[in-house]
């Protein structure tokens, strides 16, 4: 048996606060107790973690990468390894990344691929959500079997046509499904048939920059897709999860529907917190490190998101990290901002800068915990990971508070030639990382390794 015990932190679910040691034992928390206590003096183990002056939290769980995406006429920068390597340096212990199902294709097929990716090759455990780019008889039935194997989560696109987009009935049709297996549907709400007629209008117009990525892609628009896509959920009697909120039409929305007593539920992402227009509108096409879709906003949107992570309209703060280098890859967008490969890196900062945001007073610390560990894990069926209590999964993070850092292209570990919040001061870091009790990163060295990295079947979350 292998024990070790964390000494003299604070540790710090989304439940409480507590001076506390935790004794983990075989990969898992055995106990936590007062430091002074008895129990606590009784403890023996192989390794003793003095945490004095720190937090003691959950490993990180971010339910939204993609590593490895063919994307754009590329794919994106990180694959399993690398992306799972950096995800440990910035505490997130659980990943969850999307399998592609591609058109014309089986469900199986888009599974398998990512399996293949991903076994052998992870440093934190994984788990998979389905992209469904074809809605059909064949891929409907095929959701129950993923279903019960463990991929519990769909996600849909009401954007990019031609590519992954679904129509209204498709829709339906899958949230139907879903509704009578107990899958989750996640939608990328935006008008994409919509937003298609201006790009090719702002294009005619010579306006090829990346800002009019932003501009074309109206927040009126993510808000319409996302009414739409609750009211179809009502319909269908489906719960749903959407993806990457990033205006504040949009949170409104997810706000109403909820005061209805709908199961709708929001996730955004740290991009719309603390980038914004002012970034895509960057010269010298400096701006497309910040193209992704949703768009970055203008500011004045981050203090409705901020809101609906305080009053819990938004439940979830993930990545959607999806990096692809500035040279050779955004550079494809180049005098035509529709071709720059959409998506920004992000996996290794989550962690960081939400506690900059408990620094900054947006949430408190234990909301930190809420949407980065507990409810992401809650929702999407992952039961051992998210908290630190007796029986959960020995994924902890030893978090500095104090010492600051500058976020850099230079020092962090993505493998990606730009960082989205280059030069940005944040106070507070990892400095040690628990993946199933074994240390993963010990103050400042990277001791995990590639196919520590566990497959999470996760279970279809009650309703
Ligand atoms: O721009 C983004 N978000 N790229 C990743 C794919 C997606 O829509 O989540
Ligand atoms: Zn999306
Ligand atoms: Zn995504
Ligand atoms: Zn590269």
């Amino acid at each position: 048996m292998s024990r070790t015990l964390i000494r003299g932190g604070l540790v710090i679910t989304s439940a409480e606060e507590l001076r506390a040691e935790v004794l983990t034992e075989d990969g898992r928390v055995a106990a936590l107790a007062a430091p002074d206590s008895t129990i606590a003096q009784g403890w023996t183990a192989d390794r003793v973690i003095d945490a004095t002056g720190k937090y003691v939290i959950p490993g990180g769980v971010d339910v939204h990468t993609h590593f490895d995406l063919p994307f754009g006429g590329t794919a994106s920068s990180d694959d399993f390894t690398t992306g799972t390597r950096a995800a440990a340096w910035g505490g997130t212990t659980t990943v969850v990344d999307f399998a592609v199902q591609s058109r014309g294709r089986a469900l199986r097929e888009g599974l398998d691929a990512w399996h293949a990716k991903a076994e052998g090759n992870c440093s934190v455990d994984y788990g998979f959500h389905m992209i469904l780019s074809d809605v059909n008889e064949g891929t409907l039935k095929e959701m129950d079997q993923l279903v019960a194997e463990g991929c519990t989560s769909f996600k849909l696109f009401m954007a990019y046509p031609g590519v992954f987009y679904s129509d209204d009935g498709q829709i339906l049709r899958a949230m139907q499904r879903a509704a009578g297996n107990g899958g989750l549907i996640m939608m990328h709400a935006e008008n994409g048939p919509a937003i298609d007629v201006l790009v090719e209008q702002a294009l005619a117009a010579g306006h090829t920059e990346p800002r009019y990525h932003g501009e074309v892609r109206k927040a009126l628009l993510e808000a319409e897709a996302t009414h739409r896509a609750i009211q179809l959920a009502r319909v269908a009697g489906a719960p749903l999860y959407v993806v990457h909120v990033s205006a504040q039409e949009a949170v409104a929305e997810l706000a109403r529907a909820r005061r209805l007593g709908l199961p709708v539920f929001g996730e955004t992402c740290p991009q719309y917190l603390f980038l914004s227009t002012d970034n895509l509108a960057e010269p010298d096409f400096e701006g497309a490190k910040y193209v992704c879709s949703t768009p970055l906003r203008p500011r004045e949107h981050q203090a409705a998101l901020w809101r609906g992570l305080r009053t819990g309209d938004l439940q979830v703060v993930s990545t959607d990290h999806c990096p692809f280098c500035f040279s050779g890859q955004k550079e494809l967008g180049r005098g035509d901002f529709s071709k720059i490969p959409n998506g920004l890196p992000g996996v290794e900062n989550r962690m960081d800068l939400l506690h900059q945001a408990v620094v900054d007073g947006h949430i408190s610390r234990r909301r930190w915990i809420e949407i980065a560990c507990a409810a992401p894990a809650r929702m999407f069926g992952l039961p051992g990971k998210g908290t630190i209590a007796p029986g959960a999964d020995a994924d902890i993070v030893i978090y500095d508070p104090h010492t600051e850092q500058t976020l850099s292209a230079a020092t962090h570990h993505m493998n990606v030639d730009y960082s989205a919040y280059e030069g940005k001061r944040v106070t507070g870091r990892v400095e040690t990382v628990l993946s199933r009790g074994e240390v993963i990163l010990d103050r400042g060295k990277f001791t995990g390794r590639p196919g520590h990295g566990r497959y999470l079947p996760r279970t279809p979350v009650s309703r």
